[in-house]
C-alpha cells in the first residue's frame, strides 16, 4: 500500500482544508507526527489549524521557548513540541520521554525531529512542508510504519 500523499496548498486557506481533514482522521485514536521543513514553512500553522478543527480552545502558539505545550479542551489531548533549542545533543535524553507520548489516545506534533537524526523507533507520520511561493506551501505526507496508513490513505479521498 502507497504510505504517502501530497498537496500542494495555495493559499493557507488549503492548509485548513487539509487540517480539518487531518484532524478528522486522527481524533478518535490519536496519532505521532514528526514536522520537518525550514523555518517559516508552516509547520506550526498547520499544527495550529488541526487543534483549532479538533476544538482546542487556547490560543495555539509555537513551543519554541518551552519546547512543549499540552491542549486539553478537546475530545483529545493535544502535545506540541518544538524541539529545535535541543540541538543534537539533547534530543537523545528525551527520546523516550517522546516514546511515551507516542502511546494512548493523543495527539502529538513534534516539530524540529530531525535533531532526533531518525532514531525515533516507533510508529508515526512524518510530514514535510516546503515553500513553492509566496503562500503556496507542499505537505507531503507519509506514514511509518503501518498503524497510521489508513490516515494517509483517508487523505487522498
Ligand atoms: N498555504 C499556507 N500554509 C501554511 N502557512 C502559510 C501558507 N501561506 C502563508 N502561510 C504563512 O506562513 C507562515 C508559516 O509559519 P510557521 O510558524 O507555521 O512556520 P514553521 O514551519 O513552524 O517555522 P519554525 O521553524 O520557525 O517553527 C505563517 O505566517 C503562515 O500564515
Ligand atoms: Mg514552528
Amino acid at each position: 500500500m502507497e504510505n504517502k500523499f501530497v498537496q500542494k496548498c495555495a493559499e493557507i486557506e488549503d492548509t485548513k482544508q487539509l487540517a480539518v481533514k487531518f484532524a478528522n482522521l486522527v481524533k478518535d485514536n490519536g496519532c505521532f507526527v514528526n514536522l520537518y521543513g525550514e523555518i517559516g514553512a508552516g509547520k506550526t500553522a498547520f499544527v495550529r489549524l488541526v487543534a483549532e478543527s479538533l476544538g482546542v480552545k487556547e490560543k495555539v502558539t509555537s513551543p519554541s521557548f518551552v519546547i512543549l505545550n499540552e491542549y486539553h479542551s478537546a475530545s483529545i489531548p493535544v502535545y506540541h513540541f518544538d524541539l529545535y533549542r535541543l540541538e543534537n545533543a539533547g534530543i537523545s535524553t528525551i527520546t523516550e520521554e517522546l516514546r511515551e507520548y507516542s502511546e494512548g489516545k493523543k495527539i502529538t506534533f513534534v516539530e524540529w525531529a530531525e535533531f532526533s537524526q531518525g532514531e525515533l523507533p516507533f510508529e508515526r507520520i512524518e510530514i514535510n512542508v516546503t515553500y513553492d511561493d509566496d503562500d503556496t506551501r507542499i505537505y507531503e505526507f507519509e506514514s511509518v510504519g503501518n498503524k497510521n496508513n489508513y490516515v494517509i490513505e483517508g487523505l487522498k479521498n
